[in-house]
């Protein structure tokens, strides 16, 4: 049975915790981690086999893949170490991959595998298979209710005032690896798409503030070789973080289901 380690105990990784303890997958749950250690021990409590709560370390010794739902922040320190124990990720902060080519390198020396889940998005599956042939084109609208940009540094330091907003406002333009620098809790979804899209290809984003929105909608269309491929997903948040949505849990789920499967449809 797969052991799984899990950084990071908020929306996401409680919603992974409790389908692995719902047994929804092959798979055992041997350690939490967080920085907030009451908030771990809290999330343990509440499951069946009780998993201790550890340091980052520990718990990558004790599992076989590690499962990241923490920050950008926290990769800095956990996917080094992880890949040094030869251990295979599940990365969630996405956008905190970009410009790593050092991390690929040392995952493929050590013969371990990063995986990154769809997240809130759909149509990586056919964006990769495009990206076989000539991408022209590729462009992600990501429409998000001003509670889940509140706060943000771009929105900060630009001195932008969401709550004055009385119609739809673009108010980020430029390639995912801006958006996921100007964004780090909210652009991953950009990341994902940047390191599914044929690396010659601009993937170029915009953000719209939505005031009175409640949904994280998407759209991508992508453009190329293959011919036109247009995806729109409207994402209910989570409950307990409105800058996530529910599907980017299920995707990380439906990865490690993938894992533990002898079927597995889709490319
Ligand atoms: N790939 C996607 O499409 C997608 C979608 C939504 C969210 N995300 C990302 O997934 C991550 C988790 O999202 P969430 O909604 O569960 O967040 P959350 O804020 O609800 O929970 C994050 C948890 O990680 C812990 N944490 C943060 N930094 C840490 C560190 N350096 N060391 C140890 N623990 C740390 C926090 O204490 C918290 O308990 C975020 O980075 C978020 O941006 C990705």
């Amino acid at each position: 049975m797969l052991k799984i380690g899990l950084l990071g105990v908020g929306a996401i990784g409680r919603t992974i915790a409790t389908a692995i303890d719902q047994k929804k997958l092959d798979a055992e749950l041997v350690a939490l981690s967080d920085q907030d250690r009451a908030r771990a021990e809290a999330l343990s409590s509440d499951l069946s086999n009780r998993p201790p709560v550890v340091s980052i370390e520990e718990m990558i010794e004790r599992c076989d893949l590690a499962v990241e739902a923490a920050s950008q922040a926290a990769l800095a320190e956990f996917v080094p170490k992880a890949l040094a124990r030869g251990r295979d990720v599940l990365i969630m902060s996405v956008g905190g991959l970009l410009g790593r080519e050092e991390w690929f390198h040392e995952a493929e020396k050590k013969g371990c595998r990063i995986y990154v889940p769809s997240g809130a998005i759909a149509g990586l599956d056919g964006i990769k298979s495009a990206s076989i042939g000539r991408i022209e084109s590729a462009e992600l609208t990501s429409r998000k209710p001003v509670a889940a940009l509140r706060g943000s540094k771009y929105v900060v330091d630009r001195g932008i005032q969401l709550e004055n907003l009385k119609q739809d406002t673009v108010i980020f333009e430029g390639l995912a690896e801006e958006a996921a620098r100007a964004f780090p809790a909210t652009s991953n979804v950009a990341a994902s798409l940047r390191l599914a899209v044929n690396p010659s290809a601009p993937v170029r984003v915009r953000i719209v503030a939505v005031p009175g929105g409640s949904e994280n909608v998407h759209e991508i269309h992508v453009q190329g070789e293959f011919g036109k491929l247009s995806v729109k997903v409207e994402n209910v948040p989570s409950k307990s973080n409105p800058r996530t949505s529910q599907l980017a849990a299920f995707s990380a789920i439906a990865t490690l289901k993938n894992l533990t499967r002898s079927l597995r449809v889709g490319t």
